[in-house]
């Protein structure tokens, strides 16, 4: 099959190489001509694991390249997908959809032979009709369903996790108004059936809201476990045994449970948002996704308080360790990561900051320019007044606490992920603080 990928971010490109790997033909394509150029040198936009050596063998093998001309990409494709940016519109929440509509305009002057345009971003309820009217438009001469159908196919990709999660998914979804948009996409995602992936087909409309429900859905997860992680501070439980206790029956699940800073990322809060925008916009307010939004972003500012309180009240002339800048560990994004509440936060109360990230220092220096940048833990920790884990990196799985409580002015440390045990940390000297647990 010949796959056309719109878009050579996270989604796109991850899709595309995976695509390739599974021995169709993909080319992607992108407007922005650095990208393009530095991914025809082997070069990766963002940091994903394994990503780099899944390009540079399929780029090798001849299934995979890289354009930034549609025209050229265009003719004899079974499948483009238009994987664009659906970023938060400013001001009311929607999400943007001028890059998914602009590049159905462009699709629909280059259609030859049947073709199936494929929503791969994420994109509100409805999406999939507007293109398919913009594609009529742009075309008349067009028939859908018969030169060219519109299809959903939502990703549920993890960042740091995303080449294993398109290769053994726990189901595709596609929605698709006619059965040769069915077989294509069949025939696309066929590699899969050998590990007997459920291929879920509705309509395109339930796909495109399938997408939200499941992010919402987890959104609200780890949002409610934040919640009873309050609780369990307040009267002495522990949030990890609450989780596992809850999480072993079957009906609730064990997975994404784990108590944090409030979730960050490119999807859920983006997405909660639109979702909630969506259910007020068709009369469907859903109260619970919009709390679900409200506390997050509540939980996120209030964690500056919380290591305000560890270091003894007042952080004025203190200096804070952070470690961990990314939204989560094996990524480089720093999208709505809860680093970008907390840092400001704390030089807001007085703070000198240090930081180290393993992989995100590069993409946190262009949103938090004002702090100092260490080559490593031990570096950021020392002389610092008190430390916040922020992300769990393996990296600071296991740092030797001996080492730690020597290089650190005063050893308080905020685990703000649970990586650590209380009571081993309070034997070893540090007042320690973490997320429902006491
Ligand atoms: C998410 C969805 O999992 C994926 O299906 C969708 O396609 C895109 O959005 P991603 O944003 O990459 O993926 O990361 P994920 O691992 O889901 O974590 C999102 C946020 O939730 C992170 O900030 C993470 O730290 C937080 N989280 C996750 C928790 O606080 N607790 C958990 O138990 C799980």
């Amino acid at each position: 099959m010949r796959i056309v990928m719109i878009g050579t971010g996270y989604v796109g490109l991850v899709s595309g190489a995976c695509f390739s790997d599974f021995g169709h033909e993909v080319v992607c394509v992108d407007k922005d001509a650095g990208k393009i150029d530095r991914l025809l040198k082997g070069e990766m936009p963002i940091y994903e694991p394994g990503l780099d050596t899944l390009v540079a063998r399929n780029v090798e093998a001849g299934r995979l390249s890289f354009t930034l001309s549609l025209e050229e990409a265009m003719p004899g494709a079974d499948a483009v997908f238009i994987a664009v940016g659906t970023p938060s519109r400013r001001g009311d929440g929607h999400a943007d959809l001028s890059y998914v509509y602009a590049a159905a305009e462009e699709v629909a002057k280059l259609i030859g032979d049947y073709v199936v345009v494929v929503t791969k971003s994420t994109v509100p309820v409805g999406t999939g009709a507007e293109v398919e009217k913009i594609i009529r438009e742009a075309r008349p001469d067009l028939v859908p369903g018969d030169n060219f159908s519109v299809a959903s196919n939502p990703e549920f990709l993890r960042e740091g996790a995303a080449i294993s999660d398109f290769k053994r998914p726990d189901r595709v979804v596609v929605g698709a108004e006619d059965e040769k948009a069915r077989d294509v996409m069949r025939e696309l995602y066929r590699p899969l059936f050998i590990n007997e992936t459920p291929i879920l087909f509705t309509g395109r409309t339930t796909s495109e809201l399938t997408k939200y429900a499941a992010n919402a859905f987890l959104a609200t997860k780890i949002t409610f476990i934040n919640e009873i992680a309050d609780i369990c501070e307040k009267v002495g439980a522990d949030v990890q045994q609450v989780a596992k206790g809850i999480g072993l029956d079957g009906r609730i699940g064990k997975k994404f449970l784990h108590a944090g800073p409030g979730y960050g990322g490119s999807c859920f809060p983006k997405d909660t948002l639109a979702l909630a925008r969506t259910a007020q916009s068709v009369g469907a307010p859903t109260r619970i996704v919009e709390a679900v939004v409200e506390i997050n972003d509540a939980r996120k500012r209030s964690m500056a308080a919380r290591i305000a309180d560890a270091a003894g009240g007042s952080l004025k002339g203190k200096t804070v360790a952070v470690l961990g800048l990314t939204f989560k560990p094996n990524t480089d994004d720093m999208r709505d990561s809860p680093a970008l509440d907390i840092v400001p936060a704390l030089q807001k109360m007085g703070a000198t900051v240090k930081a180290h990230d393993p992989e995100g220092m590069h993409e946190a220096k262009k949103h938090l320019p004002d702090l100092t940048y260490c080559s490593g833990p031990y570096e950021a920790l020392e002389g610092a007044d008190a430390a916040v884990l922020v992300t769990e990196w393996d990296a600071y799985r296991a740092l030797d606490m001996d080492r730690v409580s020597k290089l650190m002015a005063s050893p308080v440390l905020v685990d703000l992920r649970n990586v650590y045990t209380p009571q081993i940390m309070r034997e070893a000297g540090f007042t320690y603080r973490s997320i429902g647990r006491s």
